[in-house]
């Protein structure tokens, strides 16, 4: 059987992503294991969840450092040192820089229907165009706010008496499901980029 694909997960909160990840990575068939959690912050749940999987952790902050290039230089370089064969930035709140991303192929989600909604507050915005249905979207990361290429998306109705945290709350639900769906079929079956096109499954000949 072939080895399980490596992934670095980085997170700046609550880490339900991660958590949903470190699950499916406990059977075996999955495909996968989590070789390392990163964060730009010290003190968050999603560090904690990771120290409770016995999954090794490292933090680094941007404030920690003189610029924002020599944050960018030290979260590839520590990055590195893990060998990931995948990156999944999961709520990481910190953009990376294009070397890190010319280095590791990285996925986010967001918690809308890209190209709708992008930055901070997709739900917020979501609920207030009046939408009736948003969702979530899994992407390759590039260099702008989540334009990426599309992995997946996954649309959730909005509720009449909905407001942000509860349709987000919802949003949630399903965006974890969509990630450890995605991530799985990614690691056992390989993943191919060509432009705004992406395709999960063997290299085609
Ligand atoms: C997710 O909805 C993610 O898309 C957004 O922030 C949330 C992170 O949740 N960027 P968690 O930390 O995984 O619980």
């Amino acid at each position: 059987m072939n080895q399980p694909a490596r992934l670095v997960v980085l997170v700046s909160g609550a880490g339900t992503n991660l958590q949903a990840l470190v699950d499916a990575c406990a059977d075996p068939a999955y495909g996968a294991r989590i070789v390392a959690v990163g964060a730009d912050r010290d003190g968050i749940e999603g560090l904690a969840r990771a120290e409770r999987a016995g999954i090794p952790t490292f933090v680094r902050q941007v404030s920690d450092f003189e610029t924002r290039e020599g944050w960018d230089a030290a979260i590839t370089t520590v990055v590195e040192r893990f060998e990931p064969d995948l990156v999944v930035s999961a709520g990481f709140m910190k953009l990376l820089s294009g070397d890190f991303l010319e280095r590791f192929l990285t996925l986010n989600t967001h918690p809308a229907l890209c190209p709708a909604f992008p930055g901070m507050h997709g739900p917020r915005d979501a609920l207030e165009h009046g939408v009736k249905v948003t969702g979530a979207t899994l992407f390759v990361v590039d260099a702008g706010v989540d334009t990426g290429p599309i992995v997946a998306q996954v649309p959730v109705p909005v509720e009449e008496d909905d407001d942000v945290d509860s349709l987000h709350e919802r949003i949630k639900i399903a965006e974890r499901a969509m990630l450890v769906e995605q991530v799985g079929r990614i690691a056992r079956d390989g993943i191919t980029v060509e432009g705004r096109r992406v395709r999960i499954g063997p290299a085609s000949r």
